[in-house]
């Protein structure tokens, strides 16, 4: 498969951005997004030019660092499922795809397609902990918890932290973030203790 790439590249906040065009070529079908700009990279480097900067981690959807807007959606056309989840056959051959940045106010971007998402670490700071020492894991049946109570936590816990809710939000809210992080405390025992002065900081 062939793409044109509209990447996103800006030296960092002082300076201007723009869309720059680079072709990805003989792509597999079964090559993730990253991936691909990893050869595209590959390619930049051979030539002696700056490779474009993105961020990744687990890049199997867990660690939530994948931040791009692809086509002007965050984390791009598979929903759910973040950037390092979607694949080059998710696209039509000869597709033009236009990468960019999270693009939202408390994201301030750091370097072409890497932007600081420590807004929502701020946020967990405030209150998305448990402040007792809770040690190491005990043994898992010896606080008893009801199987709905543990499903709904486990469902709000499955937040990767990606900060997408508020990369498309109009608004730049972060409210789906945070009620997820206030959640997921606040349906276990372990969460009780501080559940009314949790959402208050
Ligand atoms: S709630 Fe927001 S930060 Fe959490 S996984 Fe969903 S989009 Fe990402
Ligand atoms: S790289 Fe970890 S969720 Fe995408």
């Amino acid at each position: 498969m062939n793409f044109r790439l509209k990447v996103w590249r800006q030296k960092n906040p002082k300076t201007k951005g723009k869309l720059v065009q680079y072709e990805a070529t003989n792509v597999s079908p079964n090559t993730s997004f990253l991936e691909m700009l990893d050869v595209v990279n590959e390619g930049l480097v051979a030539k002696g030019e700056e490779p474009i900067a993105f961020d990744s981690d687990c890049r199997e959807g867990i660690c939530g660092t994948c931040s791009l807007t692809i086509n002007g959606e965050a984390h791009g056309p598979d929903h759910p499922g973040a950037a390092c989840e979607v694949y080059m056959r998710r696209f039509k051959d000869g597709a033009t795809i236009v990468v960019e940045p999270f693009r939202a106010k408390p994201f301030p971007l750091i370097k072409d397609l890497v932007v600081d998402r420590s807004a929502l670490d701020r946020i967990v700071q405030a209150g998305g902990f448990v402040a007792a020492r809770a040690g190491s894991a005990p043994e898992a049946n010896s606080i008893p918890i009801p199987k709905h109570h543990a499903d709904r936590a486990m469902e709000a816990a499955a937040c990767i932290g990606c900060g997408a809710c508020a990369a498309a939000c109009p608004n730049a809210s972060a409210m789906l973030f945070t009620a997820a992080k206030v959640s997921h405390l606040a349906f276990l025992p372990q969460g009780q203790p501080e559940r009314t002065s949790r959402v208050l900081k």
